[in-house]
């Protein structure tokens, strides 16, 4: 394996085939890179365990700060076909992401990532790198060192994001226990909004029960926020506790 950091180089040339409902649509690398800055992150393979609980999910997560720092789109590039890749879209619903597949991984070959998975049955696939390209020229390349397996070292969301935006500073994680209904719940929402946090919403009977509420806080009241490994409480902990920081 030797890869090649292509800096300073155009990005290949090629027609991706792509499903939209039920009609095909072909895509090229003009309509997706002419006159844009873009960010691609690629990966060995959809619905695998690194590049779904991670990889994909943090650029979803990071894509208005991306576009605030000039960013017009981010690409996800994988050897897989595009109802494979719809439907890993589907299921991560990664709704800011544009997904790429490769199938026929001309591009991937191109860029001289294309390497050997044969052990796990994948055959060939993306090694793991992400780029900033600008206007179909790459900028910037992160590369997975070449080692045994699938490292993911360099190639992550908040690299690339503080290479484009070297002050950028990651936002403590907020989550909400809430329920349908709740006007305090509501509240606990329009504060974060205002403070302009984003959060994960748990929304009880849909995506946990109150079991876990009184598990995790010794509660049974909605809300019940946590910041940053903190537990903050119900909605007017979290306003006393924003009003401080
Ligand atoms: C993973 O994302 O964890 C993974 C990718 C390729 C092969 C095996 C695992």
């Amino acid at each position: 394996m030797a890869l090649v950091d292509r800096t300073g180089q155009q990005v290949p040339s090629v027609v991706f085939h792509t499903r939209v409902g039920d009609s095909w649509k072909d895509v090229s690398t003009d309509d997706l890179f002419k006159g844009k800055k873009v960010v691609v992150f690629s990966l060995p393979g959809a619905f695998t365990p690194t590049c779904s609980s991670t990889h994909l999910p943090r650029y979803n997560e990071l894509a208005k700060a991306f576009k605030e720092n000039g960013v017009d789109s981010i690409l996800c590039v994988s050897v897989n076909d595009t109802f494979v890749m719809n439907a890993w879209a589907a299921d991560e619903e990664s709704d800011n992401i544009i997904m790429v597949p490769d199938g026929n991984a001309e591009f991937t070959e191109g860029m001289g990532m294309l390497v050997d998975k044969d052990s796990l049955g994948f055959g060939k696939r993306s090694w793991r790198y992400s780029m900033l390209v600008n206007d179909g020229k790459i900028e910037k390349m992160f590369i997975e060192p070449e080692k045994e397996g699938d490292p993911f070292e360099v190639s992550d969301a908040d690299t690339m994001l503080k290479y484009i935006a070297p002050n950028w500073k990651a936002q403590e994680s907020v989550a909400i226990f809430t329920k349908p209904g709740c006007q305090f719940c509501a509240q606990a929402k329009a504060a974060l909004d205002a403070k302009g946090l984003a959060y994960e919403e748990i929304v009880l009977g849909k995506d946990a029960s109150i079991v876990s509420v009184r598990a995790i806080t010794g509660k049974a009241t909605a809300p019940q926020v946590f910041i940053g490994g903190k537990y903050i409480g119900g909605s007017e902990d979290l306003e006393a506790y924003l009003a401080k920081n």
